[in-house]
């Protein structure tokens, strides 16, 4: 067996100890003759493990008491509906930060939920650049203020988030959930696809505070209400059993690796071999996003032109690196280098780079 580097922007590559564990206890987990994906969600044995999960994001994170987690089915995607539909009333209004394209599809969700208010929107740089947090308006009546953290496609990370007052702050993290500190208080609530930092696909994770959860109208249905899934901690119905076995095999690793300094530690110093190496290259290499907002999870970067862009893809494919295509609506190339892309993976696609550079420039 053979194992490659995945720079995959998600579903992506996972800590190979998480792996090998899930593969050791398969087939009959913990002596029970049967593997943990076969078992009742409400034995002994997968409560332990999904409980383990909540309490590992609590401990990352530093959560206050007053912050519930949610592990809830429909990935990113369903948060898109469910931010407006249990935040905000049809007569009221959302601020939202256009940042790129996960941003948009966020807004145009809650757009058919209540009244949309842009207070930045990046299309005039073609989404490569952010606003300095002093720029950004709180409308003071707001139902929340809505932003993303990492625009997985764009390749555009926020360093840092405002002090939204009263008005709830909410943000998708999707591509940088526990790969850094936040302050979590500013939050009223954050949403990730478990897909990228913490897991498999399958599940979405949720943190809100707990005074939100007022806000959800007794007219949504069940499945849709967070009301529904906070109090029972994700166990109302069926839970996504085997994505959150893994989170709980992902998130323990995490922690054993040095929880959320030790994520960030490792993200720049993967960040800095793959920028260094356009740097060093920069007549052949070019970052399109703005210097002072570039993301330490999806690196993007052109080449001179598209034809090299496909040799560039195809050879270093034969190199053992995989998933380097930028996404299909920007083209260029892309490197996702999330938590589990050991420092080992990121040297070879350096070095690669450097050589590639020297044999076509
Ligand atoms: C930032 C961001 N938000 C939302 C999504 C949508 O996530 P899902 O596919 O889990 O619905 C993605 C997917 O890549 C993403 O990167």
């Amino acid at each position: 067996m053979s194992r490659i580097f995945n720079f995959s922007a998600g579903p992506c590559t996972l800590p190979y100890s998480a792996l090998e564990e899930a593969h050791a206890e398969f087939l009959d987990y913990q002596g029970k003759g049967m593997s943990l994906i076969e078992m009742s969600h409400r034995s002994g044995e997968y409560d332990a493990v999904h409980m383990e999960a909540m309490d590992l994001i609590k401990r990352l994170y530093g959560l206050p008491d007053n912050y519930k987690v949610m592990f809830l089915g429909g990935g990113a995607t369903m948060q898109f509906s469910m931010v407006p539909m249990n935040l905000m009333r049809a007569d009221q209004s959302c601020d939202m930060t256009l940042t790129g394209a996960w941003a948009k599809k966020a807004a145009a969700d809650a757009a058919k939920v209540g009244n949309v208010n842009v207070v930045f929107d990046g299309k005039a740089d073609n989404f490569m650049s952010l606003p300095a947090l002093s720029d950004l308006k709180v409308s003071p009546d707001a139902a929340y203020f809505h932003m993303t953290s990492n625009e997985t496609i764009g390749g555009v990370q926020w360093s840092d988030f405002p002090d939204t007052g009263d008005v709830p702050l909410v943000c998708d993290m999707s591509s940088d959930f526990v790969s850094r500190k936040v302050p979590v208080e500013k939050f009223g609530l954050i949403y990730a696809g478990a897909q990228k930092n913490a897991g498999p696909a399958g599940t979405a994770i949720v943190i809100i505070r707990e005074d939100l959860l007022e806000r959800s109208s007794d007219a949504l249905t069940a499945y849709l209400s967070y009301k529904t899934h906070a109090p029972k901690d994700s166990m109302y119905n069926t839970p996504p059993v085997f994505p959150i076995y893994m989170l709980n095999k992902t998130l323990s690793w995490l922690e054993k690796e040095g929880g959320l300094d030790g994520a960030t530690r490792k993200a720049n110093e993967r960040a800095d071999l793959i920028y260094g190496a356009m740097i060093k290259d920069a007549g052949f290499y070019r970052c399109p996003v703005s210097e002072d907002c570039r993301s330490n999870m999806n690196i993007v970067f052109r080449l001179p032109s598209e034809e090299l862009e496909k040799v560039f893809v195809a050879e270093a494919l034969n190199n053992d690196m995989s998933g380097l295509k930028g996404h299909r609506s920007v083209g260029g190339c892309r490197a996702s280098v999330y938590n589990s892309m050991p420092l080992e993976g990121a040297q070879p696609l350096a070095d690669f780079m450097g050589e590639f550079a020297r044999k076509n420039g």
